[in-house]
């Protein structure tokens, strides 16, 4: 089953928080049982191949990201997504224009280039990665009227 990290994480706290200390006790991390400063043998951080896009789960769900990103970088001066992502590019790269909502800053005012809240895309996009979920999840999204 394809699967959101950040979703399995969300989902893990969760669990957590219900379940208390033993649900924590059973959940191993993607990383397996390595600490934060040492460095994960996971071997699970290489780029994926292009694929196609995993349908939405709910209306506003950041969508996955199907195609690597390796070498993608994001720093101060340039924004290697908005090279293909922005409404100036997204016809002649064919990608998908970053939404309306990306222009806005926090009092819904319209800015020319990409809201500095939107600046960090792999905030909220992830690629898409075909891992094993941590936890059993039944979520299903709500049927349309
Ligand atoms: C070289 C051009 C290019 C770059 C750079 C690029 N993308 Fe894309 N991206 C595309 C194209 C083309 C698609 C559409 C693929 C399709 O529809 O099959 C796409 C699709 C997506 C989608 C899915 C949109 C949807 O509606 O499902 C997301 C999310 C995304 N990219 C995020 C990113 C992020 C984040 C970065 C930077 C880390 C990035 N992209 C860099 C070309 C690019
Ligand atoms: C704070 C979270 C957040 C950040 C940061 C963010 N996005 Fe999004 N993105 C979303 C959400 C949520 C949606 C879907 C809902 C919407 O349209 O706003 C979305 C939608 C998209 C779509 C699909 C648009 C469509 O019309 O279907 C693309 C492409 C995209 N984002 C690319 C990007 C790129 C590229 C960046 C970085 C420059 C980025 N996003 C930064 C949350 C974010």
């Amino acid at each position: 089953m394809r699967f959101i990290p950040a979703l399995a994480l969300a989902a893990a706290v969760l669990l957590s928080a219900v379940g208390g200390v033993s649900a924590q006790e059973k959940v191993l991390s993607e990383r397996g049982d390595v600490s934060i400063d040492e460095l994960s043998k996971v071997d699970m951080f290489r780029p994926e191949k292009d694929k196609e896009t995993i349908p939405r789960n709910f209306q506003k769900q950041p969508p996955l990201i199907p195609h690597s990103i390796k070498g993608y970088n994001i720093t101060q001066n340039f924004n290697k997504c908005m090279d293909c992502h922005s409404k100036e590019r997204a016809d002649a790269t064919a990608a998908t224009k970053v939404a309306k909502s990306h222009y806005l800053d926090r009092d819904d005012k319209k800015l020319e280039n990409i809201s500095p809240r939107r600046y960090f895309c792999l905030q909220c996009h992830v690629p898409q990665f075909d891992a094993k979920p941590l936890v059993e999840n039944t979520y299903k999204p709500a049927t349309k009227k």
